[in-house]
């Protein structure tokens, strides 16, 4: 058999008692047998991180950065194994896994630069007429040791947000990856342990999810960040009122082409950039393209044009160069977007292209005609699905774009000004993209959501702000 993969408590690497197999979710093959942390391994990475709290916190701007900088270089140097590593264990095409390798190398490179930035600010106190005088300064303050909760989509990357802008503020973090897809997360352990962090700094803990209420309910975690599935981030805000919860949940993603968007150019690359982000990971990211509200004016064209392009996409086994869209994580997985779309086909639903299951594979589907109370409609899909509905107007296609539970991000293809910011001011998503679809992020601008997709924010800064509080030293009555 071969030998387990080991964790990491408190930097140091370990292999415990149990372990459990990653397999690839292409053909079902062994990748790699995981080490599982133990209680104890486990109750040892968080007295850790307590006692490394406070001397963490006042280690220097310059040995963060450095080791952040570290990070980011090896990421960029084994490029390439990573990228092989993410695909084998979450399935996602070769291409895609190389920009998450590349963009959880530029996370830690905008830690490291953030984390020399990262200070307080002076505030006067002589303000109004009443006002003392003087000044203030407020400092930010880690609230604590962090625990970081991350999912399969983006194995490495959505770790790299947890973890880059917690060390980068001085915050110790325990890491627990999806039990499926764990790979890429123990590799980075092995890059932060070539790092000059203290050791209670950061750890990396495979456990099953059933371990998980018990770590979420420790007091000395008082700060958890959670990216995952809506069910369970509410049931994590429900357990521990009492902490800082930052959730990034889910979200039915939006792309709203506008009327001014209609010369043959303008619908090709709509389209393009339609079909390929609908179908990225095979649709298995939050903010993946899974409805589109097109102008009546330009909606016929918009489709054909997104139904051929999708129909083209190179499906297949992801560790092909020439692949697009891979298997999805699993059958189960399948399986339910192959019920969601046979129950909109029931309910009236067309489908354009697409709508076949070969195990975890989904065909890349486009629907028209989907009733907007049809669960592919108003869940969040995570799958390769796209629907395609013609408004009247960008009114109505803000005002169908705001009809869900969620509200992450929207796409709108205008040319117009006015537009854009009509859009920023009526769509209540936590991003806006305009002349692209909603699947833009770059990795240090505000990312959350609103309604169900979540609460507080991440981005590198934004993070940083997220998990330290601000403390004041004021100095009233002092001349400035
Ligand atoms: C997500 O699926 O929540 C993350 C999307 C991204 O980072 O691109």
């Amino acid at each position: 058999m071969t030998t387990p993969v080991p964790y990491w408590i408190a930097g140091t690497a370990r292999r415990g008692t149990e372990s459990i197999p990653v397999t690839h979710p292409y053909d079902g093959s062994s990748v790699a047998r995981v080490a599982i942390a133990s209680e104890a391994d486990v109750a040892e990475a968080v007295a850790a991180a307590r006692t490394a709290g406070e001397p963490f916190a006042r280690t220097s701007a310059a040995e963060r950065s450095e080791a952040l900088n570290h990070v980011a270089g090896r990421i960029a140097e084994r490029s390439e194994e990573i990228a092989g590593l993410i695909t084998a264990e979450n399935g996602k095409p070769l291409r895609w896994a190389r920009a998450e390798a590349g963009r959880a190398a530029s996370v830690f490179r905008w830690a490291a630069e953030e984390a020399r930035r990262f200070g307080g600010e002076w505030q006067r106190l002589d303000t109004d007429p009443q006002s003392p005088g003087g000044a203030a300064f407020v400092g930010r303050f880690p609230r604590g040791p962090v625990l970081g909760i991350t999912p399969f989509n983006f194995p490495l990357n959505l770790v790299a947000h947890k973890v880059a802008p917690a060390l980068a503020v001085g915050a110790p973090i325990i890491v627990k990856p999806a039990p499926g897809a764990p790979l890429s997360a123990l590799l980075l352990g092995e890059l932060l342990a070539e790092t000059g962090l203290p050791s209670g700094a950061w750890s990396v803990v495979p456990v099953q999810n059933d371990r998980m209420p018990a770590l979420v309910a420790d007091p000395s975690l008082p700060v958890v960040s959670f990216t995952g599935s809506g069910p369970v981030g509410r049931s994590i805000r429900e357990a521990v009122p009492h902490k800082h919860v930052t959730l990034e949940l889910g979200g039915n993603a939006a792309a709203v082409v506008c009327p001014d968007w209609s010369t043959p150019e303008d619908l090709d690359r709509a389209a393009e950039r339609i079909a390929v982000f609908a179908n990225y990971q095979a649709g298995q990211s939050c903010i993946a393209v899974q409805r589109v509200f097109a102008d009546r004016s330009v909606g016929e064209e918009l489709t054909e044009r997104v139904v051929r392009r999708v129909a083209a996409l190179g499906t297949g086994d992801p560790r092909e160069e020439q692949t697009e869209v891979g298997p999805l994580i699993d059958e189960n997985a399948a399986r339910r977007v192959e019920a969601w779309v046979e129950e909109a086909v029931g309910a009236g639903a067309r489908v354009r292209t697409g709508g076949r299951r070969n195990g975890a594979e989904y065909a890349p589907t486009v629907l028209t005609g989907v009733p907007p109370t049809a669960r592919i409609a108003c869940e969040e899909v995570f799958g390769p699905v796209v629907t395609i509905d013609e408004v009247e107007g960008s009114d109505e296609a803000f005002d169908r774009v705001n009809d869900s539970r969620f509200g992450l991000q929207t796409g709108v293809f205008t040319h117009r000004s006015d537009t854009a910011f009509a859009a920023l001011t009526r769509l209540h998503v936590g991003g806006v993209v305009i002349g692209d679809v909603p699947s833009v992020r770059a990795e240090h601008v505000p990312y959350g959501g609103v309604k169900e997709s979540g609460v507080g924010r991440e981005g590198v800064s934004a993070a940083m702000a997220d998990l330290t509080e601000p403390r004041v030293l004021a100095f009233p009555g002092v001349a400035l």
